[in-house]
């Protein structure tokens, strides 16, 4: 090769290694400017109170000043819209229309919160296409935008919509009741995302308690599992417990920290919200939004 040749290249190498270097930097400096947390919330149960959670969750955030946007992903069973007490025009899955924009999905709920209802009574999986993929994923990257907070309510079980979810979010809820059913099955969530993931951001809320004991009481219970089966300790965010007010609420759809904030659960829900925005944040927020839609999408 003439020397003027090897000089062009290693000059045009040169720049292909600025242009890597300054896109690696901006996407650090993306990763860190985008710090919008993901908290999915989940069971291995179904009914055990997913859904009152993340609506009074997204509801008590918002109260203590954070921008909330709840995305109902229950595929099949959602109904986030009901106990937001409003009526969903627009679903997840018509951002895949050509015209929907982000904007139009978008409904305003109880308090300020934003959601973006699910897909009830339908059973269709999230396998669209690779292009549909794509379109989903660029429409939903400005969820960052408008929100400090995601919540997602992800459906029962281990079937691949909902484990998808869990894997891709940062920070994940996983709720239980004491019935040992709901235990055994909270137990399989926890073994599955050890299984498929090297993140540890899992605690418990354990639901429907008549005293804090049973909170302990079940929280010992999973451990000893864990322990002895994954070699892992899971921590408890916290605890609900059992109230009229809930049910109460469902009927008058609307969520029942508004109905009376002052009740056991809504109190149990303002110790749950101080507690996500206390020191007791799971791990500093790294993936942000952005993290979570390349994870979901397989990015
Ligand atoms: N803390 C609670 N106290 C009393 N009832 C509760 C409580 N949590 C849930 N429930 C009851 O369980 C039902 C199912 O709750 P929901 O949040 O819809 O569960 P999921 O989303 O897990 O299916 C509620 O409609 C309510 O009747
Ligand atoms: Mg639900």
């Amino acid at each position: 090769m003439s020397d003027q040749a090897s000089k062009l290249r290693n000059l045009v190498e040169e720049r292909a290694d600025e242009e890597a270097q300054a896109r690696r930097i901006g996407e650090l400096y993306l990763d860190v400017a985008e710090n919008t947390r993901v908290i999915a919330i989940t069971s291995g149960k179904g009914g055990v109170g997913k859904t009152n959670l993340a609506v009074n969750l997204a509801v008590g955030l918002q109260l203590a000043g954070q921008r909330v946007l709840l995305i109902d992903a229950d595929i099949g069973m959602a109904n986030v819209n009901l106990l937001m007490g409003s009526v969903a025009n627009r679903s997840l899955l018509d951002l895949l229309n050509e015209d929907v924009e982000l904007e139009d999905v978008i409904e305003n709920g109880a308090a300020g919160v934003k959601y973006i209802s699910g897909v009830a009574g339908v059973e269709v999986a999230l396998n669209v296409n690779r292009l549909e993929q794509r379109k989903l994923h660029k429409k939903l990257s400005r969820c960052s935008d408008i929100a400090d907070v995601i919540i997602i309510d992800t459906g029962a079980g281990l079937n691949r919509n909902v484990i998808e979810f869990v894997l891709a979010a940062e920070e994940v809820l996983l709720i239980t009741t004491s019935e040992p059913t709901a235990l055994a099955d909270a137990y399989a969530v926890i073994k599955a995302y050890t299984t498929y993931t090297e993140r540890r951001n899992i605690k418990l809320v354990v639901n429907r308690i008549r005293d804090e004991e049973e909170c302990y009481e079940v929280a010992d219970k999973i451990n000893q599992t864990t322990q002895k089966f994954l070699g892992l300790t899971v921590g408890c965010l916290g605890y609900i417990y059992e109230d009229k007010i809930v049910r109460e609420a469902v009927h008058k759809q609307e969520p029942f920290l508004i109905v009376n904030p002052n009740s056991p659960a809504s109190r149990c829900i303002s110790e749950l919200v101080k507690s996500l925005l206390s020191g007791e944040k799971m791990e500093s927020v790294s993936r942000g939004w952005r993290g979570f839609l390349d994870s979901l999408f397989g990015y």
